[in-house]
């Protein structure tokens, strides 16, 4: 695991932008697996800029977003479908067939969750899964005790969960209270990982999930298993982390990082 130190979130979504693009720019045809959230929404803002201004390239892209509201419809302004079409796919030159969302409408969710898994297969795997970090240490809807082997699955979410996300329903009991969302082990499969978390409500949890043990209480310390994770955080999010210094070293004198830096 690498950890990355931004100045601010700013920074630390455009950081992550630029690392996308770079894979993008390098594989035309990149796999890669998205996340929702508040924290992803600047993240978005500059991949769409990029595409504006640099001409990045996604035509050939295949996305598969971690995780779906069960019961939501894609139209429906809360699904994951919709965050992703307004603040991603509409702004860019992403053949949509090529976007992949679970769906929350399926009759049959154990069919819906083994299909998810087996159309990342088809594809090749995933290149690059961005992830964020819920208040209780979920990546996707992973929630606590999440097996650190699990696959795409019907989760309940967890009543911070809930709390985190029912103020962006008109009223909070309108939020559903299950998911879809890929597994710890389909996360861990990816080639590569990159968690953003920005701000002083993620502080805690995210030196949980970087310096604490691995457990299934804190899904996202399962990342620390994987062979290449780096997470950025902006200062506030970095705030409980103990080794600051070691990780802005790191930053400051691995060649990889010269052209961020
Ligand atoms: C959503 C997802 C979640 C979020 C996490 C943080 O697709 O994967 O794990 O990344 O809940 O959400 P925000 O960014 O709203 O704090």
């Amino acid at each position: 695991m690498e950890v990355i130190i931004q100045r601010d979130a700013r920074s630390a979504s455009l950081l992550a932008a630029n690392l996308i693009a770079k894979e993008i720019r390098t594989k035309p045809s990149l796999v890669l697996g998205l996340a929702t959230g508040r924290t992803m929404e600047s993240v978005y803002l500059e991949l769409v800029r990029f595409h504006e201004e640099e001409a990045l390239d996604f035509s050939l892209c295949r996305t598969f977003n971690l995780d779906e509201y069960v019961g939501l419809a894609p139209n429906d302004t809360h699904s994951y479908r919709h965050f992703m079409n307004i603040h991603l796919f509409n702004h860019i030159n992403i053949d949509k067939r090529n976007t992949h969302v679970p769906n929350g409408l399926a009759r049959n969710l154990g069919e819906e969750c083994q299909a998810y898994e087996n159309r990342i297969s088809d594809c090749g795997g995933i290149d690059l899964q961005l992830l964020g970090i819920g208040v209780a240490g979920h990546i996707g809807f992973n929630e606590p005790l999440s097996a650190l082997r699990s696959r795409t699955r019907e989760k309940a979410l967890s009543p911070a969960t809930i709390a985190q996300n029912a103020p962006l329903f008109a009223s909070p009991d309108q939020m559903p209270r299950r998911g879809i969302t890929m597994g710890v082990g389909t996360i861990l499969e990816s080639r590569r990982c990159l968690l953003l978390a920005t701000g002083a409500e993620k502080a805690a949890i995210l030196a949980q999930a970087v310096e604490g043990p691995i457990t299934a209480m804190v899904s996202a310390s399962a990342l620390q298993l994987h062979p290449s994770c780096r997470v950025i955080a902006d200062e506030a999010a970095a705030a409980k982390l103990r080794g600051t210094d070691y990780y802005r070293w790191i930053f400051q004198n691995e060649p990889e990082w010269a052209e961020f830096r």
